[in-house]
């Protein structure tokens, strides 16, 4: 029989310090990781690299897993989430884990019926008032026990100084999915709700804000030691609309948990002309895509927030040296100053060869 999918104390990975540094006592601690320091600006030993998607298709291990199990069922299977999110920290000496799941997990436990095809597709896209006022209020403890599981599964057993990333879609973004039904390249439904139905969008994205807000602090609860908001579509909105729809959810949700004290990253893909609207968000770390300049990024957001980013995920084909010099220019472009955690502009790409991926994050941790 092959190998059976567990977390056993034997796939435990041995204690380590990423970076190849000797970071001995304090550093080794997982509160004190260089992730972690850099979420709240601090400096760091090295710069904390982490990929988005990083958990996912471009692994074999992870593919081998899949001709076996559904999507839906790994992620509603501990064991299984657990060892899909461990499985990238046993290759790469990676400085952060995200929880293996999906932002459309939550609206599933909340009575939504979607299937993964594999992409999230909603049976029935929410296009009426009534179909709102009928979400119900997530319970995450009741509704989504099993996320809840796997966050303390994978702290149980993930490498010592490696924190766990909890996350949850952004409401605007989860609204895309919900009135669109399916994933598009313009979610031209969503949209045209928006402009059609202002009154009952916010009450959509109020709703969704409440329902993030308690299932982010779940996750914080279970052990997550920092939380993500995926806002995966801001980049179809006008600055006017995300500041006056997408950006008071956000800050609802994130309102919400600032008494946790869990750092709290807000990613804005395709966000450049949005971040002086993002700016006086109460949140730790913007993430931002590969099409905004990191330099500017900051000057815009100010010395209050630490950044994401931001390597366009195109660069893990380059040739070895031509990737070593779009990660200089990353890292040149971040600057020398604390608060900057290495990331791809967004999800790893499937066909990514994951040696590169091994080369990358080596090469920022030898950077510094
Ligand atoms: O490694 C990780 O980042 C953790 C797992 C994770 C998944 N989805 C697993 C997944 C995370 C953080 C997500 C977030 C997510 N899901 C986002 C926000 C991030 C982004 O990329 O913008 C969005 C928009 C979704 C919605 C979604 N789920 C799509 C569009 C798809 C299909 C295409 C794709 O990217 O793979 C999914 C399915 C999905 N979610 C898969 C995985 C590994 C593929 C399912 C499979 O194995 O067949």
């Amino acid at each position: 029989m092959a190998a059976p999918v567990s977390v056993s104390a034997s796939d435990q990975a041995p204690e380590r310090a990423p970076g190849g540094g000797d970071a001995g006592g304090a550093a080794r601690d997982r509160d004190d990781s260089a992730f972690l320091r850099a979420c709240r600006r601090q400096p760091a030993a090295h710069r904390p690299i982490w990929i988005m998607r990083q958990a996912g298709r471009y692994l074999p291990e992870y593919r081998a897993l899949r001709q076996r199990v559904d999507f839906a069922t790994l992620t509603r299977t501990p064991e299984l989430a657990a060892e899909v999110t461990l499985q990238p920290l046993r290759r790469f000496p990676l400085d952060a884990a995200i929880l293996f799941s999906d932002i459309m997990t939550p609206l599933q436990g909340m009575g939504v019926e979607l299937e993964f095809e594999p992409a999230p597709v909603v049976r029935s896209p929410l296009r009426s008032e009534a179909q709102i006022e009928a979400l119900p209020p997530l319970v995450p403890a009741r509704d989504v026990p099993f996320v809840l599981e796997s966050i303390r599964l994978v702290r149980a057993h993930a490498p010592r100084g490696v924190p766990l990333i909890g996350f949850a879609g952004a409401p605007f973004t989860l609204m895309c999915y919900l009135v669109c039904g399916r994933p598009s390249k313009e979610f031209a439904a969503a949209r045209a709700f928006l402009y059609a139905q202002p009154r009952a969008t916010e009450r959509l994205l109020g709703r969704l804000a409440d329902a993030m807000a308690a299932y982010l602090a779940a996750q914080a609860g279970a052990g997550a030691q920092a939380l993500m908001l995926f806002e995966s579509w801001a980049g179809l909105l006008a600055p006017r609309e995300f500041a006056q729809f997408a950006l008071p959810a956000v800050a609802r949700t994130a309102a919400a948990l600032r008494s946790l004290g869990v750092p709290l990253i807000y990613y804005v893909n395709q966000g450049a002309s949005l971040m002086p609207a993002v700016a006086p968000l109460e949140v730790d770390v913007i993430g931002v895509d590969w099409r905004s300049q990191l330099s500017e990024v900051r000057r815009v957001l100010g010395p209050g927030k630490a950044v994401q980013g931001n390597l366009d995920p195109a660069a893990l084909f380059a040739a070895p040296e031509e990737l070593r010099r779009h990660v200089d220019a990353v890292l040149d472009d971040a600057g020398p100053g604390p608060g900057h955690i290495f990331n791809l502009g967004h999800g790893i790409w499937p066909d990514t060869d994951p040696d590169a991926v091994a080369r990358l994050v080596d090469y920022v941790h030898e950077r510094r």
